[in-house]
């Protein structure tokens, strides 16, 4: 078994997760190393969405082992799992009858319930870092643009401090100029907090731009895990061949 001393964070081994007769992943192996920003795509339904909801236990595989940390998380406790991996999805996940404070301020009030301080500076430094305003504190979430709830929804990820950032889609609904802007922050992010980063995406140059590797899933397998430069000059399967040639069209 890998530990975490190799700087291995996220580990599969041998894992099948099927529903009935339909197998979504069909042995599945992979290895996230710690400060890496592993960006995934592949085709819908390829299994990208149930991998990643396995690394914080929302999913449990059908066998096979997955490891975070250097730990069996099956083994482990689900909640403080939870809280040491953040998760942004796409649109949702703001709690919608809370303030913008609140939502950020939900997990450190939690963690640091009697240093009422110690949460407000929390959360003053956790809007600076997704470039929001602090007069959006006050907001609903139905009161801000769908970029700017994205960015929430990644302050409130980052606010225990986590040590895996998982995000599935998390720009696909905003325009293309908040793309590139969400896209900027969580590069800085990545660079500066050195959060561990699984990042899907359809978009295979924001697979390219962001990803220290990229993973090319198709029908629940690997079709290549690499550098952006090797996916780009060196695809290892048509799949992949197809899905490179495809971003050079657009
Ligand atoms: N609860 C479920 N019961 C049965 N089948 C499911 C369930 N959840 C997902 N599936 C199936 O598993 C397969 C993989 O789904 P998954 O959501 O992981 O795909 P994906 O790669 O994330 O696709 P997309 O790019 O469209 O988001 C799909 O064929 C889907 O229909
Ligand atoms: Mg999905």
């Amino acid at each position: 078994m890998m530990t975490a001393e190799n700087g291995t964070v996220i580990r599969f081994e041998h894992v099948f997760k099927s529903y009935g007769d339909h197998e979504i992943l069909k042995d599945f192996g992979l290895e996230v190393k710690k400060g890496e920003f592993l960006t995934v795509i592949g085709s819908s339904g390829s299994g990208k969405t149930t991998m990643l909801k396995m690394i914080n236990g929302l999913l449990t595989p059908t066998s096979g082992t997955i490891y975070v940390d250097g730990k069996d998380i099956s083994k482990e406790n689900q909640t403080l799992l939870r809280r040491n991996i953040g998760y942004v999805i796409q649109g949702i996940g703001l709690f919608p009858h809370m303030t913008v404070w609140k939502n950020i301020a939900y997990v450190p009030q939690l963690l640091n319930h009697r240093d009422k301080i110690r949460t407000h500076k929390a959360v003053d430094r956790l809007i600076e870092v997704v470039g929001l305003n602090k007069e959006m504190l006050t907001r609903y979430p139905a009161e801000l643009s769908g970029g700017q709830r994205q960015r929430v929804g990644i302050a409130r990820a980052l606010a225990a401090n986590p040590d895996i950032l998982l995000m599935d889609e998390p720009f696909g609904a905003v325009d293309e100029i908040t793309r590139k802007s969400l896209q900027h922050e969580i590069s800085r992010i990545h660079n500066e907090l050195g959060v561990t980063v699984v990042f899907i995406t359809h978009d295979i140059k924001e697979a390219l731009t962001l990803g220290t590797r990229v993973l090319v899933m198709n029908n629940g397998k690997t079709e290549q895990i690499d550098t952006p430069d090797a996916i780009l000059h060196h695809p290892a399967t048509p799949f992949v061949k197809e899905l490179v040639q495809a971003s050079y069209n657009c």
